[in-house]
């Protein structure tokens, strides 16, 4: 993903600057962004977002990527301790593919709208101080591939119903639905519970991180015939199970696997 974000920079500073301020949707998407640097409440090391200025489109904006429409197509933020929260607008941004806003200080729900992100593939919004509910509408962002919320102040007993149960605060088996997923990072958040099977449907998933969590019950032994798995993080949990005598042949791909 760090080559197709850098892929995203490269052409719009390369080729279509000059497009920059042509599209109308453009605008729209310079009006959201603009509303969205109006929620950054204070930004101590002023490395952003000195340069978001009406005056220039916005491919030229730091962590922005745009492509041939000149629609924003990635939001790249990550660890610049901007404190704020994230508007409802921002769902506007029909076109993103990628939203990371990693370690900053973003506070207050994620919100709805985002499930209007129909496109979006990845999102780390881990290391913020986001709260609440974690949102049920991640059910609609069906090409999303690497999710990582790890980190934050959800609150378990509050969870919505789409991946976590509201009551319990587990993981539910819609969570089978995201079969495009290919990262999963729930490690130290409240969710607990069983591990559901349908984690078994997510075919592609290749990281598997959900260690520190309070999860009980049996480790499903499909997680074991994952051949995509590449990394699986179990550690600090409650769980019980065995690991097959061929685990090499069921998960072709492990590279690192933490059980402790
Ligand atoms: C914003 O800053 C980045 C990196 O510092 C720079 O590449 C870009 O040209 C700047 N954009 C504007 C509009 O000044
Ligand atoms: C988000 O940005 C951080 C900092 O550059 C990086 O470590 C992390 O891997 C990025 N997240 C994703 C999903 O690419
Ligand atoms: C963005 O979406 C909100 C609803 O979430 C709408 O009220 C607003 O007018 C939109 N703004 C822009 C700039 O498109
Ligand atoms: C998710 O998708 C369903 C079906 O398309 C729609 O009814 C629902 O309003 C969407 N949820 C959100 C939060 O947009
Ligand atoms: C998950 O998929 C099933 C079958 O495709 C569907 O019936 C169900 O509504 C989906 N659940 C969610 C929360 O999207
Ligand atoms: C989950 O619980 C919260 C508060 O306990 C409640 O406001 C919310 O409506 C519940 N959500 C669902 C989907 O039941
Ligand atoms: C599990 O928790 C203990 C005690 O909190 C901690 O020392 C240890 O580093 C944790 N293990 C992992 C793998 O994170």
């Amino acid at each position: 993903m760090a080559n197709i974000l850098s892929f995203f920079v490269s052409i719009s500073v390369t080729i279509f600057v000059p497009l920059c301020m042509a599209a109308t949707s453009f605008n729209d998407d310079q009006s959201v962004l603009l509303e969205f640097k109006a929620h950054i409440a204070s930004n101590p090391h002023n490395v952003w977002p000195y340069n978001w200025s009406s005056a220039t489109g916005v491919c030229i904006w730091t962590g922005v990527s745009s492509g041939v429409s000149g629609r924003v197509m990635a939001l790249n933020l990550p660890n610049m301790i901007l404190h704020g929260d994230i508007p409802p607008p921002l769902g506007n941004l029909s076109f993103l593919l990628a939203l990371n806003v990693s370690g900053n200080c973003f506070n207050g729900d994620l919100p709805s709208e985002l499930a209007k992100l129909h496109g979006l593939e990845l999102m780390d919004s881990s290391n913020n101080e986001l709260s609440g509910e974690i949102p049920s509408w991640f059910g609609n962002l069906t090409e999303l591939r690497h999710l990582s919320l790890f980190g934050n102040n959800f609150i378990g007993s509050e969870v919505a119903d789409f991946m976590f149960n509201n009551i319990t605060g587990s993981i539910l088996s819609s969570i089978g639905n995201l079969t495009n997923l290919r990262e999963l990072y729930l490690a130290a958040t409240d969710i607990a519970g069983e591990i559901p099977w349908e984690v078994g449907n997510l075919l592609n998933l290749e990281v598997l991180d959900i260690g520190e969590m309070g999860l009980t019950g049996l480790i499903p032994p499909v997680i074991f015939n994952m051949f995509s798995l590449k990394m699986i993080h179990l550690a600090n949990n409650s769980l019980f199970g065995s690991l097959p005598r061929d685990i090499c042949l069921g998960l072709p791909a492990l590279e690192w696997i933490l059980f402790s």
